[in-house]
This record gives C-alpha cells, structure tokens and sequence, in this order.
C-alpha cells in the first residue's frame, strides 16, 4: 500500500509541473518521435488526413517502432471568437479538435498543435501573441500533447521573453504538453531553450534533397547534408529532456533510398528529434522498412541522451561516434559524394576520446563486436581490420558491443 502511493507520488513529481516552472519535466528523456503535416501536406491538412495518418501509424508498425506523436503543423487554425477563443478551421476540421484528439488517444497516440510566437503563424493564420495563456488553455481542454511553436511575424519580439511566456502559459494551463521550440537558431535558443522547452530548432527548413539550397526569396531551405553541418559545436546543449532540433524528417519525400537510410542515421546520431514528415498512408515498403529500423532508433533514443560527433573527416567521408549507454558505441560512416569509397578503419590505431561524456576507449586495450545496423550483419571484432564500400550518398551504420574477453 504505502509503496503504491509511493509510486503515484513519484508518477506526479515526474509529470508535472508549478506554476513558476517553464515546462513539464521528464516528458522527452529521449528525442520525441512522431509525424508531423508539414513537410508532404504543407497547408493541406485536414481531419480526414489526420485520422488516416493516425490509423497508419498503428498498421504500418511505427507506433510500435516508437514514433507517438501525430503533429499538425500551420493552417489549422480559424478565426479567434467574439471573447478571443482560437476557432479550428471549419472547413478542414468540422468535428473539432476535442473530437480529433479522443480519436488520436483512441489508437494509443498523442495529438499535437503548431502555433506562432508573433501576430500571425508562417501560413498567415492567427498567431498566439497576445493570446498566448488563452490559447495555452484551449489546447489543454481539447487534449492536446505537443505543441510546436513557430517563429514568424515577430518583429519587435525577444525571442526569450516570447517563448518563456508561452511556456508559462502551458504549465499554467496544466495539461503535460512537449514544447518544440521553432525559432530556426537565429537566437542561440540552445542557450535558453533547455529552461523552457524539450527541443528547439537549431536551423531554418528542411528540404526534401542531399546537398542543395532552396530559395524561397527572402529565406532558404536547404538539404540533409546543409542541415547537418549546422549543427557544428551544439551538442553539449543537448541532453534528456532538451534536445537540439534539425528539423523534421524527409524520409519517404523523393530522396533516394540510400539518401533515406543516411538521413535517418544521421538523425539518429545527432540524437535528433524523430519526426517523420511523408505520407504514412501511401508510403512504399522501403520507405516503411527504413523508418521503422529498430536499431537505428535504439541508437537514437539511447537512454545516456548523448549527442554524436564528427571523429574524422576524410574529403567526402565522415565518421561520426556516439557513446552509448552501457559501454556500447554507434559508429557512422558517412559518404557525402556520388562514388562509392572504399573505407578502413584499424581499430587498434584510433583511440576514441569524447570530452563531453568523458567516454574514452582504446580498441587496443578493449573488444568490440561490431554489427551493421543496416543489414543485421556481423561486421567482426575490433581485433581486425574494418574493410568495407560504403556507396556514395548512403552510410555504414555500426552498433559496438563490447565483448567481455575471457581471462589468461
Ligand atoms: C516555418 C517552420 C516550418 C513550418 C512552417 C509552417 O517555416 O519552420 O517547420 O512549421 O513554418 O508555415
């Protein structure tokens, strides 16, 4: 008896929070994973799409890979009401989002909500500015989970300030809720987000490409590969509970399989956020299989939090560590070019040596098993020699295990 109440004590401590804190603590130990509307319906959504999507989650498997969240992004929002309560588009959600929530929860998923720190959302809907403990407040009474806030029509504003209001708003309003931080990086909101959200965005929009700028005019979205260079010095930001953000996947949106499989990996050792952003309903198989890679996202919701780092780079080839929890390691060859290359790696001769996590390991002193998380394969022991290809635009993803060597 007294250890149950115990246990519900602890359940409460761990999932609320008082008024004078900024978030919810303990909602994202590992990166949140999920979907979002965004990067494959853009304005287009609506609650026919949302159900389906949910419902897809659930059939294709990624509930049960982990993704949990189902995330509409701009354009849901109506009109604000005489009082000014934020109305749903009518149109696009003509049940509502209370309705559309116990639908989401139904199928063992949360529901999340995008809004906008400024006057109006990026999609020229209503924003929160000004609104921002009564909007907070309408998201928790129809149910909401998640929300991302955005970053548009702000002139004028603190970005601190902004996003510590609202995250006041949302503790005050009482409902657990991940806070997703989207202010692009233009304000080191890895300095001061951890304090007030569970993840930030450290850079402008994803494009659905390897290595190129987009131009949209007055800003740009950029590739897999751009995104990823821009996370250069962040990680010690990083951590459980507060996560640097590269933004939402493009897995599934007309990048190559192997430009697919590279991404994910990346994402994972970047101990990214994991959300994806293509159509769950009509997604081919490999796109399926490739999302729902246990071991790449064992590697990503590792339980130490802690983000990867580039080891080596080598003209169009990267190798990237991640210490894991345990005295595992995940290892990423990354090739950036077109042309397959031919990679060697000879254990014994690389010492790795992570400042941040104080994890240091001379392969001369300890074995590993390595095992290719792409294929399931053996690659061997670190007592040989790493020979391998790795095609261009695609990676050689490796979980160490590390091997307890018997004695004499
Ligand atoms: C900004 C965000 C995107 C998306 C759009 C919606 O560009 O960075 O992720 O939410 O707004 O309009």
């Amino acid at each position: 008896m007294r250890h149950s109440r115990l246990v519900v004590v602890m359940v409460l401590v761990a999932t609320t929070a008082t008024a004078q804190e900024l978030k919810f603590e303990g909602l994202a130990l590992t990166p949140p994973m999920g979907w979002n509307s965004w990067n494959h319906f853009g304005c287009d959504v609506d609650e026919e799409v949302v159900r389906e999507i949910a419902d897809a989650m659930v059939e294709s498997g990624m509930r049960e890979a982990g993704y949990l969240y189902v995330n509409i992004d701009d354009c849901w929002q109506g009109e604000r009401d005489a009082d000014g309560w934020i109305q749903p588009d009518r149109g696009r959600f003509p049940s509502g989002m209370e309705a559309l929530a116990d639908y989401v929860h139904s199928r063992g998923l949360k529901l999340g909500l995008y809004s906008d720190a400024g006057w109006r959302t990026c999609g020229g809907r209503p924003g929160s500015r000004g609104y921002e403990f009564q909007d907070a407040l309408t998201y928790a009474r129809w149910g909401i989970d998640y929300l991302k806030y955005d970053w548009c029509a702000t002139d004028g504003l603190e970005a601190e300030g902004a996003y510590q209001t609202m995250g006041r708003a949302l503790v005050s309003a009482g409902r657990p809720v991940v806070f997703s931080l989207c202010e692009w990086g233009d304000n080191q909101p890895w300095e001061w987000g951890p304090a007030i959200g569970h993840l930030w965005r450290t850079t402008g929009d994803i494009a659905a490409c390897w290595d190129c700028e987009v131009d949209h005019g007055d800003w740009s979205s950029w590739g897999v590969l751009r995104i990823l260079d821009m996370q250069d010095g962040l990680r010690a930001h990083a951590g459980p509970d507060h996560w640097n953000d590269p933004d939402m996947m493009e897995v599934g949106n007309g990048m190559s399989e192997s430009e697919d499989r590279a991404h994910l990996s990346m994402w994972a050792m970047l101990a990214a956020p994991l959300i994806a952003g293509n159509d769950l309903c009509t997604m081919s198989e490999s796109t399926r299989t490739i999302l729902t890679n246990r071991a790449v996202i064992a590697v990503d919701q590792d339980p130490l939090g802690v983000q990867g780092f580039r080891y080596r780079r080598d003209g169009d080839l990267e190798v990237w560590f991640r210490p894991l929890e345990g005295e595992d390691w995940a290892m990423c060859v990354l090739n950036r070019g077109e042309a397959s290359r031919r990679f060697e790696f000879a254990w014994r001769e690389e010492p790795v040596v992570d400042e941040l996590s104080g994890r240091r390991t001379l392969f001369r002193a300890r074995l590993y098993r390595g095992v290719d998380l792409w294929t399931g394969k053996d690659l061997g022991t670190t007592r040989e020699t790493l020979t391998t290809e790795v095609p261009g635009h695609d990676v050689l993803m490796v979980r160490l295990v590390r091997m307890v060597e018997p004695e004499g």
